[in-house]
């Protein structure tokens, strides 16, 4: 019943960054550094030894695949990558069906779907960790590799200005908890239209402003922060939407009011000439290659906090 499993056990899921304290996100972030200087010197600690993750992908992705395939194998265990199309759950069975049977099989689950109720839904079934792969609401995994990026290259995020540029969605969102949660300003520059979700705007008030104006907004930022106009599921308002955010997009003419030494990130992928120009996404401030990189290490730091 579920009434009962859910409030009887308690299993870690990573649905969004709040389902964790500062406190696990840090120590995940450090542990992530030690994995990385681990993987640099050739020396791979099997921590996660014959244990197995499940990875339900309802969009297409590679940085997401990848990295917590290649995670698992460098820790000892295995993936199963079940596609948007070939497994059952495209045919249409339903979540609580697919989580209780996986659970009975694999010790965690990475899921990528497009409502967030799904996940919460998927993981309320489930016996097992679940991890959020990327919904419309959230992209938490993102979210480690970029604080593990800034971190290296800046040292502590705290009181830093940053400032989101374009969509208020997935990756806006997250940034958004995680201005609250690492108490750091963030500034998100978009048209009135796709502003972020209010009871997530408000619930992060003290650290969180809107401003319309993206040469207000970019002025004297530590780190400026992008993505596309169109996530996946909205390609057919593409063509709108290119028209709507194009004082939005993040060229050297905004760069050059952020700090001298400011920053560059993007979940990617990237479309060059619309969110972002070639030029600053290929520049000395783009942090863009080692971010996605950073997925790796992040992830198996969350892989063996969640399973050990
Ligand atoms: N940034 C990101 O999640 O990329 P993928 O869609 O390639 O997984
Ligand atoms: N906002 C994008 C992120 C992709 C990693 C999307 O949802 O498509």
């Amino acid at each position: 019943n579920i009434f009962f499993k859910v409030f009887s056990v308690s299993i870690k899921h990573f649905l969004t960054l709040d389902s964790l304290s500062r406190s696990d996100l840090e120590s995940i972030i450090d542990r992530a550094l030690e994995l990385k200087n681990e993987v640099k010197n050739g020396n791979f600690e099997a921590t996660l030894n014959n244990r197995v993750l499940g990875m339900i992908f309802e969009k297409s992705s590679t940085r997401t695949r990848v990295s917590f395939e290649t995670g698992m194998a460098q820790l000892g265990g295995h993936a199963i990558y079940l596609a948007p199309t070939g497994s059952q759950i495209g045919r249409g069975e339903p979540l609580q069906d697919t989580a209780r049977v996986l659970s009975k099989m694999v010790d965690c689950i990475m899921f990528r779907t497009f409502e967030h109720e799904r996940l919460k839904q998927f993981a309320n079934y489930s016996d097992v960790p679940v991890i959020n792969g990327l919904s419309d609401s959230f992209h938490p995994c993102q979210l480690l590799a970029d604080l593990l990026t800034y971190k290296e290259a800046r040292g502590s995020i705290e009181n830093k200005k940053v400032v989101w540029f374009g969509d208020g969605n997935n990756m806006c969102q997250s940034y958004i908890n995680a201005a609250r949660i690492f108490n750091f300003q963030l500034v998100v520059s978009c048209p009135e239209e796709f502003t972020p979700d209010s009871k997530i705007l408000k619930f992060s008030k003290e650290n969180t402003s809107l401003e319309h104006d993206p040469f207000k907004a970019v002025n004297g930022a530590d780190l400026v922060v992008t993505d596309v106009w169109a996530s996946m599921g909205q390609e057919n308002t593409q063509e709108n939407r290119r028209e709507k955010f194009k004082k939005y997009q993040v060229n050297s003419e905004v760069m050059s009011q952020a700090k001298n030494n400011a920053l560059f990130m993007h979940c990617l992928p990237a479309h060059r000439g619309e969110e972002v120009t070639e030029e600053i996404l290929e520049g000395p401030q783009s942090m863009v290659w080692e971010e996605a990189g950073n997925r790796l290490h992040s992830q198996k730091a969350l892989l063996e906090f969640l399973l050990i």
